[in-house]
């Protein structure tokens, strides 16, 4: 096994040698020491140990490891070739992916292939528009109920972790309009569990991807005991709901279900008749129940950070919220209308983008941008920093929810320069479902409650398999 010194010495010999194309259009290397990936750092010096990689080298930088080649690459034109026009020649074979099938086996976001376009046919029906209009009542529903509780709870202690107030709240939309299942059915939340269960296992995919050797499962670790509680949990909610579906379609009854779970359920393979085994319904159901709602409560999470810094945009969108919505719950029609929601949540997007990092492998060699990309090595899109790049956006770091304004649009030169989804066949199939949620949470929390963040506390993005904010974000609200 090589030890830290070793590793560091390799990882900083690696980065030496980054962005010498093969195909003459070479870049010379400034002689800048970066830690490949910025492993070994931890936090935001990781995110900025990439961002100096790509300022210092240029939009393809390389990284020799001794276990594999991999590129970074943050041109908008580059992202577009692996995204879109050349995505055949790019799969999910990573080592990223890798960890996370070790947890959620072979659901729609961790396969490839005609097995993935096949579920992706199965499960498309569920995300299109005027099905995530149906479930904008229940998403504004859960809301109201939420600030309800806040406004009950106020009388006690003020101080609340928006992280987890999201978690819970996102959990419980996607669970009821994805599989009809309430997460806080007879008045107690099972949010809690499956917060710490989400957190065990995005922290324990992440130290798998950047150690060398990982010790086998059955060995009775602190972390091999914290993953199977964790997976217990999930497993244990996700088959229990599963289980009692099928139960109701036993006794022949079709429950009035019409949500994905229950076109997963159907769906039969057009050749054979066969339906999705236990195993591949699991996986299914553990994608959509983990995907559905962990990214979404990080960006309401980071929106709400950005709002409660900028209380100029809070007032504004609290203005805007009541001028539309007055004292009704939203429904999916006032949605257009909450054109500073959707802003304030683009541009949070931006900054903190929850899909921080997405991975391809290279299926055969490839030419990018001029650069000879060999077969079966890594490249790597970067959300972060395409977002904050200055080659693409002025002022970067600034919170300007205005940039997306329609009169603004020219600002944007490059299509693919903003990829809070990504881009081409596997652009994420709720992006819709998770704009509808974000616009309608972000207007009903600024229309009843201002957010003051606790000062003194240190927030700092956590690049795991998503962003999260590392301690959470601790806030006081009150009535405006
Ligand atoms: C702000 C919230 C969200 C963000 C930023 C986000 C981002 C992404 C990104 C970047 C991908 C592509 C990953 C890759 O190909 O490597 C993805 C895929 C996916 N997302 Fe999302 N997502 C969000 C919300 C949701 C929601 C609400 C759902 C479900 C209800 C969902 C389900 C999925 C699934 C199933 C995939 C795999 C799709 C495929 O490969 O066909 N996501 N998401």
């Amino acid at each position: 096994m090589i030890d830290t010194t070793t590793l560091t010495t390799v990882l900083r010999r690696a980065a030496r040698r980054v962005a010498r194309g093969r195909s003459g259009r070479a870049r010379a290397p400034s002689g800048a020491v970066v830690p490949a990936f910025g492993i070994g750092l931890s936090g935001r010096e990781r995110l900025d140990a990439m961002m100096q990689a790509s300022l210092t080298h240029g939009h393809v930088v390389r990284f020799e490891l001794p276990w594999i080649t991999a590129h970074m690459l943050t041109h908008p034109d580059q992202i577009e070739e692996v995204l879109v026009t050349k995505h055949r020649l790019f799969d999910k074979k990573t080592r990223g992916y890798d960890k996370l099938r070790e947890f959620l086996g072979h659901g729609l976001l961790t396969s490839d292939g005609e097995h993935w376009l096949r579920q992706r046919r199965i499960a498309a029906p569920a995300f299109h528009k005027r099905r995530i209009d149906g479930f904008a009542a229940t998403m504004a529903q859960c809301t109201e109920e939420m600030l309800e509780r806040w406004d009950r709870e106020l009388s006690g202690t003020h101080e609340r972790d928006l992280a987890a107030e999201m978690m819970r709240l996102t959990l419980r939309i996607a669970s009821l309009t994805l599989l009809s299942s309430d997460t806080e059915a007879g008045g107690s939340s099972i949010a809690e569990p499956i917060g710490r269960a989400v957190t065990t296992l995005v922290h324990e995919a992440n130290q798998r991807i950047h150690e060398l050797v990982t010790l086998p499962e059955h060995w009775p670790t602190r972390r091999n005991r914290a993953l199977k509680q964790a997976l217990g949990t999930l497993d244990g909610t996700v088959r229990g709901i599963i289980e009692e579906r099928r139960k109701i379609l036993a006794r022949g009854e079709h429950g009035g279900h019409e949500d994905l779970l229950q076109m997963f359920l159907e769906a039969a393979d057009a050749e054979t008749g066969a339906r999705m085994d236990d195993q591949q319904l699991r996986d299914e159901v553990m994608t959509m129940f983990l995907a559905g709602h962990e990214t979404t409560a990080n960006a309401l999470t980071w929106a709400l950070y950005l709002l409660g810094k900028s209380p100029h945009v809070a007032r504004a969108l609290r203005d805007e919220s009541r001028a539309v919505l007055g004292d009704r719950v939203p429904t999916a029609e006032d949605i257009p209308r909450l054109e500073l929601a959707r802003r304030v949540l683009s541009e949070s997007l931006r900054l903190y983008p929850p899909v921080w990092i997405v991975g391809r492998g290279t299926i055969e060699d490839v030419v990018l941008g001029g650069y000879e990309i060999p077969a079966r090595s890594l490249v790597f899109i970067v959300p972060w920093i395409t977002h904050r790049h200055p080659d693409f956006w002025r002022d970067p770091e600034g919170f300007d929810p205005d940039r997306f304004a329609p009169e603004r649009k020219a600002e944007m030169a490059h299509k693919h320069q903003y990829l809070p989804f990504i881009a081409g066949p596997r652009m994420c199939i709720g992006a819709g479902f998770a704009m509808h949620e974000g616009i309608l949470v972000l207007a009903q929390i600024a229309r009843r409650f201002h957010v003051s963040l606790v000062p003194g506390q240190h927030i700092e993005p956590e690049p795991v398999v998503t962003l999260r904010p590392k301690n959470g974000v601790k806030v006081t609200l009150d009535r405006w």
